[in-house]
Formats: structure tokens, sequence, C-alpha cells
């Protein structure tokens, strides 16, 4: 088993594939991202930058929210997301650009410069770069950023013989989590409103090949990387193959929260 690097995802059509499935066996029939775009008016957005852009899986969504006049600026680190990433952005808004570059806690943008800007199940991975985001921005502009429960996966992992605890990819996930991103949000924005969307997967004996094949693309990111291990690894998918066949259905929490982020405390 390949180790795919943290937090990037290996292809655009294992990424579809991915989601595909996460859709499929989700509990909660409604997108996520429609659930964050509810009752927001993005009319009036000319500049709209998304961090940790990825293939464009956000911006996919606001394509009649926003103006045909505007334009979309993606940063990711990873160049191989460009195409896919500039193909999205340009069928959701007038132009698209797309910068490579590695975030931590500086954005090589002028002051107030976006009308919006979009972290979506990125931010953990920079969390330094809020008060950035709120310097960016501009006084009436918004922040719409999406994350994970640390929760997810946990009861899964437990009966299957890996501590959460250990796994690398929670550890990421602290540093902007459903749970505590509100609060980090809170210090550099006046208005923070939390929308949790509740989610679970539920899988049947008979759904094993979709089931094995969502653990088979998380499983790399859980491992720290040092120590990933495919003969655990393989060892962890038969014992998920075998909790799966003896039992009703297993279900996978998957709750996340949407944070809409507004009035900028950046001076
Ligand atoms: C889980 S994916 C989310 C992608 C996309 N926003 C979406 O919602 O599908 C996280 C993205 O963040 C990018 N990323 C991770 N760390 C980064 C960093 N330090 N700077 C810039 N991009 C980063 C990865 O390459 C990946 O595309």
């Amino acid at each position: 088993m390949d180790r795919p690097c943290l937090g990037a995802y290996t292809e655009p059509a294992v990424h579809e594939a991915i989601s595909h499935i996460i859709r499929r066996y989700s509990t909660n029939r409604s997108d996520v991202r429609h659930e964050a775009l509810q009752g927001i008016d993005l009319t009036g957005v000319a500049r709209l930058l998304d961090l940790g852009c990825g293939f464009g899986f956000m911006v996919d969504a606001l394509a009649d929210a926003l103006p045909p006049d505007s334009e979309i600026v993606g940063v990711d680190v990873h160049p191989t997301n460009r195409e896919v990433f500039l193909t999205r952005a340009e069928a959701a808004a007038g132009s698209a650009r797309f910068v490579c570059r590695r975030l931590d806690s500086h954005l090589d943008f002028p002051r107030r410069s976006f009308d919006a800007v979009i972290a979506s199940y990125s931010l953990y991975y920079f969390p330094g770069v809020i008060p950035e985001v709120a310097r960016v921005l501009k006084p009436d502009g918004l922040f719409l950023s999406l994350t994970h429960s640390e929760s997810q996966f946990e009861c899964l992992l437990e009966a299957i013989g890996f501590a959460p605890r250990q796994s690398e990819f929670r550890s990421v996930l602290l540093e902007f989590s459903a749970e505590n991103g509100g609060a980090k949000l809170a210090e550099h924005f006046a208005t923070v409103e939390s929308r949790p969307y509740h989610n679970r997967l539920v899988f049947c004996p008979e759904d094993l090949d979709d089931f094995l094949a969502l653990l088979r693309f998380k499983l790399p990111s859980l491992m720290p990387a040092q120590t990933f291990d495919p003969d655990r690894a393989t060892q962890l998918l038969e014992r998920a193959r075998d909790l799966l066949m003896s039992s009703d259905h297993v279900i996978i929490e998957k709750d996340d929260t949407v944070f809409i982020s507004k009035e900028p405390l950046s001076l």
C-alpha cells in the first residue's frame, strides 16, 4: 500500500470514487456544500480565495452563486491539482487562477483584497493563516470554513484495534476541528456562525467492496508517517472485513461543521 502525501488526494478519479461512496452511504441526504451555502448571498463577490483548494470540490458548488465576471484564486501545495481546479473554477466564475504554495501563517495578498474566502477541509493543515484571512478579507466579506468532528471514524477504529489517538490525521484535525474551530475563529472575527452537519455512514455486509475501498483510502493517513506498516494496514483491513461480515451493519461517524465568519477584527 503506497503512502500518499498527508492531506493530498491521490488522483481526481480516486477522489471522485471515494466521494461517491461517502454520499451513497450517508444518512444525511443533503450535500454538505449546499448546507454550507444555504442562505448565503454571493452575488456581490468580485474576488474569492480558496485555501487548500484541491480539485475544486467546493468551487463546483458555487457555480450558480457567483457573478459571471467574478474571479476565483485557488491556493494549494500540490501542483497536480492545478488543471482540475482551474477547469472547475472557470466553470464557476469569469476567471480563475491557481497559486501553488505551501500555506503556513502568511498570505501573499494585500489587505482587504477579497470579498469571500473559503477553506474546505483544509484549514487544519495551516490554522496559523486565520489572522491573515481576517487581514485579506474586506470588512463586509465572509469566510466559509468546513471541517470534521474529532469523533469521525472513532468507533470503527476502536473496533478493529487501532486507538484513534494514535491516528496521525487526528493530531492534524485537532488544529481546527468542529469542536474547537469556532473558538479559534472568534479570536479574529466578530461574528462566527456554526452549522453542524450530522452524518453517519452505514454499511451492510453486501457493501463490503465499498467499505474496504473507503478504508483503504483512509488508512494511510491514519498511521504516523515514520511507522507506516503495510502489514499492519492489511491486518486492519482484514479485521474491518471480519467485523462487517459478522454484523448486521457497521456505522462510521462522519459529523462535520461549517463555520461562517464575518466582521474581520483585523486592523
Ligand atoms: C482534504 S483536501 C481538501 C481539498 C478541497 N478544499 C476540498 O474540499 O475537496 C486538503 C487540501 O489541502 C492541501 N494542503 C494541505 N496542506 C497544505 C498547505 N500547507 N498549504 C497549501 N495547501 C495544503 C492539500 O494539497 C489538499 O488539496
